[in-house]
């Protein structure tokens, strides 16, 4: 019997390509080069199995015309927003995801983000290497103190959640939650927070708003002009969610007129260019989408592609379908 062919986007954990490798007919990307829209659509064309990531841009065009011989787009990562679905759909073609296994490890980066800004962490080792440190004194790189203070949580899905358990229990910080659906009260109650009705009442409460919704066309710029002139002047916002949540030309005129304390991204528009006004931007601290970046996570995330592509090139049901 002839196996499955798949292709892979980019290069994946070893264990993980050995394991495909194993089971199906899987073509690798040993060079790590993104395929860019033509590769997309060749792959789509030949293969059964298009295993993504998200810096493969899915739109549209790519699916424009096609004649798919793919039955099944399997992305590595929980976010499939660089994926036009409905395309997808309407030509019969399968998406599966990532979920559960990056929560932890993306609230860290999140809660890393979080503590690197308000504790001014990078300009002390900064000042601490260019040999400018005079010594402790007590109004020295003073920061914002974290413990006990109001974080807002703009999405409260697996990853919201994992950020609320953090914020509450490793820092005591009171917890706000805005979310498109009712959260139920038991959740809420887990964590001993509270969800507002109305994302401007998050963002004038919270000292610090940290961003867990999705992407896509329906929170593109959600974090724009207004919502962060409604941020408290002292606060801090922090995004590892998708970078069109947040409204970057905004976000650096926030910062450079001091409107928000400071800002700390994971994730941005147009990735992995970085506009120059982010990074002339004061009080920011801008990372490459390390989300996810650990060994354990990204295997686990290939263990949970491997777990759909082989249920669902089987005949049963893809644990992580979304299309
Ligand atoms: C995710 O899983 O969405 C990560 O951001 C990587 O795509």
């Amino acid at each position: 019997m002839t196996r499955p062919k798949l292709v892979l986007t980019r290069r994946w954990p070893e264990a993980i390509e050995r394991r495909l490798e194993a089971e199906f007919e899987t073509i690798l990307n040993p060079d790590d080069r993104p395929l860019g829209p033509d590769g997309l659509r060749s792959a789509l064309e030949t293969c059964d199995g298009l295993l993504a990531t998200v810096t493969d841009r899915l739109g549209p065009e790519v699916f424009a015309g096609l004649t798919p011989r793919a039955r099944l787009i399997a992305n590595y990562g929980v976010g499939v927003s660089h994926i036009d679905c409905d395309a997808a759909r309407a030509l019969g073609i399968a998406v599966t995801n990532t979920p559960d296994v990056l929560s932890d490890c993306t609230a860290d980066l999140a809660m890393t983000l979080l503590l690197i800004t308000a504790r001014r962490v990078r300009e002390g080792e900064a000042e601490l290497r260019a040999g400018l440190w005079t010594g402790w004194r007590p109004t020295h790189l003073v920061g914002t103190k974290v413990a006990g203070a109001t974080i807002g949580i703009v999405g409260f899905g697996r990853i919201g959640q994992a950020m609320a358990a953090r914020a509450r229990f490793g820092f005591g910080m009171e917890i706000l939650v805005y979310n498109r659906s009712a959260v139920p009260a038991g959740i809420l109650a887990r964590f001993g927070a509270r969800q507002v009705g109305g994302l401007g009442a998050l963002m004038g409460a919270a000292d610090f708003v940290s961003l867990h919704c999705p992407g896509g066309a329906a929170n593109r710029h959600l974090i724009g002009a207004e919502m962060l002139a409604a941020m408290r002047p002292g606060a801090f916002l922090i995004n590892t969610a998708r970078g069109e949540v947040v409204d970057e030309a905004a976000l650096a005129a926030a910062l450079a007129a001091g409107r928000i304390a400071g800002a700390g991204l994971d994730v941005y528009e147009h990735e992995p260019r970085v506009p120059a006004a982010l990074l002339a931007a004061p009080n920011l601290v801008l990372l490459p989408h390390l989300g996810s970046a650990t060994a354990a996570t990204r295997e686990a995330m290939g263990a949970r592609v491997l777990d759909n592509v082989s249920a669902f090139f089987a005949g049963a049901p893809a644990p992580d379908r979304v299309v």
